[in-house]
This record gives structure tokens, sequence and C-alpha cells, in this order.
């Protein structure tokens, strides 16, 4: 049975709505434009991941938990009561049954995210910070794993459920906090949210090809041949 909106969880009702877009949804679309360097190669995504370890280890800390860890952490177990307490049709009938279906899927997709991301976080920045070793976390290891089709296969689902969760909650986010008030303008916004969806999800699945697509070896440093090279008269 659903409970009353009171006041209280209608506050956390927006808090929670706001953290789906800042900081996690722009966090999100910032992680897959930088795993896509993957396109690039190894040296050109193991210099994102070397960037990062070059920050100051506590202030990296800080930072994620700040910014990253405690707003999922709240958006994911407060999505689940919501996930259990909400119905289909909880904007208004006049949005009819596709769009329920489509709420319904958001439900569905954060769910499976909170797996998801759960198995995502422990087996990449957990792990690293646990074993010491950035290396869990580079270009080869994301290789290997993604040569196993279990792991590319959950890897493709989980970048689609996030773009859809991400691109159907911008919509959602623009009518609960008024932003679209008239039919048209939430027309507009259904639209942008479909190209958002698309772009995230080729986006994310770029990255994913990156580390299977053949790349060229960077060329090793060789000795300068004898001939070449300047003999001081
Ligand atoms: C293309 C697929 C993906 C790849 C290759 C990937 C790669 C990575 C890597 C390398 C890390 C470790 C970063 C570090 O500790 O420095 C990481 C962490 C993380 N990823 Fe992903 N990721 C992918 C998809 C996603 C998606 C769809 C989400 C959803 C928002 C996500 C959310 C996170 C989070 C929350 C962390 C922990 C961040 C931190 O504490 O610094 N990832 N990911
Ligand atoms: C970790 C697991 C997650 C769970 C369990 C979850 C759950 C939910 C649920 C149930 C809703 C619907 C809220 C409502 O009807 O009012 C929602 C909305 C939303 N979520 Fe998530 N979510 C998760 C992860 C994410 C991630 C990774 C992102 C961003 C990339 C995100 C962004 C959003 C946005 C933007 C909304 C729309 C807010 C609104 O309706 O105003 N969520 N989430």
């Amino acid at each position: 049975m659903a409970l009353p909106l009171t006041k209280e969880n209608f506050f956390w009702h927006k808090v929670h709505s706001l953290t789906g877009i800042i900081p996690i949804g722009f966090y999100m679309v910032q992680h897959l434009s930088l795993n896509s360097f993957s396109i690039g190669g190894p040296d050109k995504f193991n210099g994102v991941i070397n960037f990062f370890e070059s920050i100051p280890k506590h202030f990296l800390l800080i930072l994620e938990i700040v910014a990253i860890w405690l707003p999922l952490l709240f958006h994911a177990v407060y999505g689940v009561f919501i996930a259990n307490r909400s119905q289909g049709n909880y904007f208004s009938s006049k949005y009819g049954w596709s769009q329920n279906r489509m709420y319904t899927y958001q439900r569905y997709s954060g769910i499976f995210l909170l797996f998801f991301l759960a198995y995502h976080v422990a087996t990449t920045t957990v792990a690293k910070y646990l074993t010491g070793n950035a290396e869990v976390i580079k270009f080869d290891a994301w290789h290997d794993k993604l040569m196993q089709p279990w792991w590319l296969a959950l890897y493709l689902l989980g970048v689609l459920a996030a773009s859809y969760h991400l691109a159907y909650g911008i919509w959602n986010f623009c009518i609960r906090w008024g932003i679209t008030i008239s039919e048209k303008a939430q027309q507009s916004v259904q639209k942008f949210s479909l190209v958002a969806f698309i772009a995230l999800t080729a986006l994310g699945w770029g990255a994913l090809a990156g580390f299977l697509i053949p790349h060229e070896q960077a060329p090793t440093p060789t000795s300068t041949p004898v001939s070449e090279s300047r003999i001081p008269m």
C-alpha cells in the first residue's frame, strides 16, 4: 500500500531527485567520457587513471566520499524505498500507459543499478584501495575482464540501464521541479531525454569497445644508429 506523501518524505524525495542529477548524473557523464579514452588505446586510458592517482590520496578519498559515495548511497537507499512504495501512475493518469511503463522501467533499472554498482565499485575503486595497486583498474585489467562474454554482457547492460535511468530521470526531474510545465515544454525535454539516452549508451558502449578493438603498439624507443649519432668533433 502506498504511504501518504508527508512533508518529511516530500523533502527527502526532493533531495533524492536532486542527487540523481547533481552530483551523480554529472559524475556519470564525465565518467563515461573519460572512460571512452580507451578508444585511443592503453596509453590514453592509463593516462587518465594516472592523473587521478597523482592527486594527493587523502584529498581524493574525501572528494570521492563527499561528491560520489554519500550522495549515491543516499540515492540508492531512498530509491529502493520509493521503488517499493510508489505506484505507476505517480504523476497523473494523463500521461497514459506508455509513461507508466517508462516510469516502471526507471524503478527496475534503479534496482538493477544497485547490484551493478555495488559489484562495479567493489571491483574497481574499493579493490584498488584494498590492494594498494592501481593496475586493477588499468587498461589491461579491463581488456582481460571484457574478453569474457559474461562480464561484457553485464557491462553492456549496466551502461544501458544507467543511461536509461539518467535520461528518463532528467524528464521526471524537470516536471518535479516545475522546470517544464506546459505540454510543449515537456515534449521538448522528452526529445532531449531520448537523445541523451542514445548518446550516453553510445559513449559507454564505445568505451567498452575501446578495450577490445586492436590498437597500434606505441613505438618502443630504439637506440640511435651510430651513423646518425652526433659525435662531437
Ligand atoms: C564503460 C563502462 C565503465 C567503465 C570502463 C568504468 C570504469 C571505472 C573505473 C576505472 C573506476 C575506478 C576509478 C578510480 O578508482 O579511480 C570506476 C569507478 C566507479 N564507477 Fe565506473 N565504469 C563504467 C561504468 C560506470 C557506470 C555506468 C556508472 C554509473 C554511474 C559508474 C559508476 C562508478 C562509480 C560510482 C565509481 C566509484 C568512483 C570513485 O569512488 O572514485 N561506472 N569505474
Ligand atoms: C544505485 C542505485 C539506484 C537506485 C536504487 C535508484 C532509484 C531511483 C528511483 C526509484 C527513482 C524514481 C524516483 C521517483 O519516482 O521519484 C530514481 C530517480 C532518479 N535517479 Fe536513480 N537510482 C539509482 C542510481 C542512479 C544513478 C547512478 C543515477 C545517475 C546516473 C540516478 C539518477 C536518477 C535521476 C536523475 C532520477 C530522477 C529524479 C526525479 O524523478 O526527480 N540514479 N532513482
